[in-house]
């Protein structure tokens, strides 16, 4: 079977009906920023389709604008924490109470671009026109309860809520959160895959308790956004949600809506972004809202500032300097913390492994920026990985090997919607 084929085959496999599973096993709900990389990958052969994916992630919006990292459509044994540990949801539908990569606006832009290139602007647009407005209320939210200082960037509450859920940039913000009373409970994912790949027991408590602060409140978002013991302003979500908000007017703007409070929410961010701006490091890092410090650690998030529109010589050039130099170190761009850091490890999850989404962002950026060697490299490496091995969660930058299964979505998709294409 050629890959093309195999990936569509993975996303079918996948596929429960207007939403997709990130994978067969370990996750077996909706996830919020995987199915809006799905949509790419099925609007490459099932147009109507990918709507659906997004449209059905919507489907469980909170009426203040909040949309939700999980949406548990079904009971499902297999995964910790379950609806009934986060106890969140509206309109009987059962959800986390976190959120995740506002990347959905920009995938939306894409899928219209595409309806429109294949002559079918009229039909999409109803559906279009619904999206925008349900991305803008999203979009609102983020701007009222994950930037609680109005500094243009995005404040997360929980490490799940950057989709990079164990980076070490959220150790020391992690270091104060209480875990005396997280009590006893059963982990699923070291069931189904080795506990070296996966995020240790501490971090694990850490994770819970944060659950447990949210659900004690309510998941009344202004009292979280206030008194959550974890607000780290997350790079990577910042930049995604730069870039997201300039497609959202773009997207506005094409269907005749008023893009007006887009546009403030893009000053604001333009104004306020160099607070992640680590002159020490010379980097694109987190920032800890609570202890004010910076990370310092330079992670694959911090090459998204051209996927966010970012232009400035100067940060442009250090940035690349430290990418040129990472990719002297791995075989493989881009592993997710930076190999020479003393606590990068190829295979645990988000602290040195590949992921195909972050890449497709990472080689979109250096394109459009007019780095086009290096977006071929990252895009290269891409495509070896997953030729080599097929659709795995992740990879090891040292030599490829894929780890946490390999029939994953979103890594899938964007074997169809971009690294497997010229
Ligand atoms: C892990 C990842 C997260 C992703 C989820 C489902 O939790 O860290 O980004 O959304 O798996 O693939």
């Amino acid at each position: 079977m050629d890959l093309n084929e195999a990936a569509r085959a993975t996303l079918r496999a996948n596929d429960r009906g207007g939403y997709t599973v990130p994978n067969g096993q370990v996750y077996p709900f909706q996830w919020n920023w995987d199915s809006a990389f799905v949509a790419l990958g099925f609007d490459t052969f099932d147009r109507d389709r990918a709507w659906a994916e997004v449209e059905t992630l919507f489907e469980a919006q909170w009426s203040d604008g909040f949309v939700p990292h999980i949406i548990f459509w079904v009971d499902d044994a297999g995964y910790f924490p379950g609806p009934d540990v986060w106890a969140a949801g509206e309109n009987g539908i059962r959800t986390s109470g976190i959120t995740q990569p506002p990347v959905a606006a920009t995938v939306v832009r894409m899928l219209w671009d595409s309806a429109v290139a294949a002559g079918q602007a009229d039909t999409f647009r109803p559906r279009a026109e619904k999206l925008f407005d349900q991305l803008l209320a999203w979009h609102r939210w983020f701007a009222t309860h994950r930037d609680p200082e109005g500094r243009g960037v995005v404040v997360a509450v929980h490490p799940w809520e950057t989709g990079r859920d164990n980076s070490p940039e959220w150790d020391a913000p992690g270091e104060p959160i209480d875990v005396s009373g997280v009590g006893a409970y059963t982990r699923r994912d070291t069931g189904h895959l080795d506990a070296k790949m996966r995020p240790t027991k501490l971090e694990y408590d850490r994770y819970l308790a944060l659950v447990q602060y949210g659900r004690a409140q309510g998941w009344e978002h202004h009292k979280i956004a206030v008194g959550s013991p974890f607000k780290v302003a997350d790079v990577g979500m910042s930049m995604m949600m730069m870039r997201a908000n300039r497609d959202l007017a773009a997207l506005g703007t094409l269907l005749g809506k008023d893009v007006s409070a887009v546009d403030r929410l893009i000053e604001r961010a333009e104004d306020g972004i160099d607070w992640l701006w680590d002159a020490d490091r010379q980097s694109w890092c987190s920032r800890d809202l609570i202890s004010g410090k910076s990370s310092g650690f330079v992670t694959s998030a911090s090459f998204l500032s051209f996927y966010a529109g970012i232009r400035d010589a100067t940060k442009d050039a250090a940035t690349l300097a430290h990418f040129d130099r990472i990719g002297k170190v791995v075989k493989y761009m881009v592993p997710s913390l930076d190999p020479e850091d003393p606590g990068f490890q190829m295979v645990r999850y988000w602290r040195g492994p590949v992921w195909a989404v972050v890449n497709t962002m990472i080689g979109i950026g250096l394109a459009e920026a007019g780095h086009d060697v290096r977006a071929k490299r990252v895009k290269g490496d891409t495509r070896t990985m997953m030729n080599q091995t097929g659709f795995f969660e992740a990879y090891s930058p040292v030599d490829g090997t894929g780890s946490g299964g390999d029939d994953f979505s979103w890594t899938a998709a964007m074997w169809l919607a971009w690294a497997g294409q010229d």
